[in-house]
């Protein structure tokens, strides 16, 4: 380092310590060579103290060079502290926190739930599969009989990634990824997560979990359906409640319906759940539509079936309980602990 003023017979000491800052690794040491050198108890102050030993006539030229010495030096270590800190990761442990260790994770009510409805599907011969979730139009609607003006493709109701892509609004869309890859027999059940732009608040979030369930074979009938949708409801909420069947509209199956169980809170006698009607809405379904099964080439004349698309988040709430669909985001462990 070029010196302002010379040091005169301070040049060893000076070079000495500035050996000692240059090789200081680590911000923490710099105190320590601070106070060796520079504090009340240094190496300097003990110079400082010898100036009354000094003849008059030195007297000034050894102050001045002991201050530039002294002055030097501090310039160097907060030169070296800046450079240091610069490049040193900052400390991000904790010690003294409690360890998460002790605090295993668990499978989240979601994950149970969806599991535990396949598992019933399964025991009923349908096998587990899945289907992406950036899907095409195509996939999405046309293929299942929406057409290009209908109110569910709107813009703002669906997260396009552009005009022909977007994050799917339903399960559905496997019901084609499967038929089109083989012949049937099919049956299968598909989970898996779901987008819509909702507006968030306890009953909707922009994300949420379906479960689509497709039977074809030859002579599938729509009791075949009602029986397998009332073994589900039987298995999943309890043999106490009773279901129903009300006609509903959907545009990939006909005839379509919705299913709805006795409210397992009041056993369908009325409450704030069910709205005092005594039943509660828990999915959809339908004898699948010629139409779409022409998008897959199958034969109607050989084969018939039926499909169904269930909310997970809707199902799990009903059963635990839950009267915030939030609760399942937020990943609160008293919540999460619950189940
Ligand atoms: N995809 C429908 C929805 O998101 C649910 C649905 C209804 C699926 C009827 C089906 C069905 O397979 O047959 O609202």
């Amino acid at each position: 380092m070029a010196l302002q003023f010379t040091i005169g017979k301070f040049q060893e000491l000076y070079n000495t310590i500035s050996k000692e800052i240059e090789a200081i690794s680590h911000s923490n040491d710099v105190d320590y060579i601070k106070s060796k050198y520079l504090g009340r108890k240094g190496s300097l102050n003990n110079l400082f103290s010898e100036m009354a030993k000094i003849p008059p006539n030195e007297k000034k030229t050894f102050g001045q060079e002991l201050n530039t010495l002294k002055n030097s030096l501090n310039t160097e270590l907060e030169n070296k502290v800046k450079t240091l800190k610069t490049s040193e990761a900052p400390i991000l442990f904790d010690f003294s926190r409690p360890s998460l260790i002790n605090t295993p994770g668990s499978r989240h009510l979601l994950s149970k739930t969806i599991a535990e409805i396949s598992r019933i599907f399964e025991t009923l011969g349908f096998n587990i599969c899945e289907g992406p979730e950036i899907e095409t139009t195509y996939y999405n609607f046309d293929g299942l009989n929406i057409p290009e003006t209908h109110a569910a493709r709107d813009f703002k109701d669906n997260f396009y990634l552009d005009d022909k892509l977007l994050l799917r609004s339903q399960t559905s869309t496997v019901q084609l990824r499967v038929m089109e890859q083989s012949e049937p027999p099919y049956r299968f059940v598909s989970p898996g997560r779901v987008y819509r732009p909702d507006a968030v608040d306890a009953s909707h979030y922009f994300m949420f979990h379906q479960i689509e369930g497709v039977a074809v074979d030859k002579d599938v009938t729509f009791g075949d359906m009602k029986y397998v949708l009332r073994q589900f409801s039987e298995g999943f909420f309890g043999k106490d409640v009773k279901t129903r069947m009300r006609p509903h509209f959907f545009p990939f199956t006909e005839p379509s319906a919705e299913i709805d169980i006795s409210c397992i809170i009041c056993n369908g006698k009325g409450c704030p759940l069910c709205k005092h009607n005594g039943w509660l809405e828990v999915l959809g379904c339908g004898m699948i539509d010629p139409n779409v099964f022409s998008k897959v080439q199958v034969n109607t004349e050989k084969y018939s079936g039926f499909a169904f698309g269930l909310g997970v988040e809707r199902i799990a709430m009903l059963k635990h309980g839950i009267s915030d669909i939030r609760l399942f985001f937020e990943n609160d462990a008293r919540f999460l602990q619950q189940f």
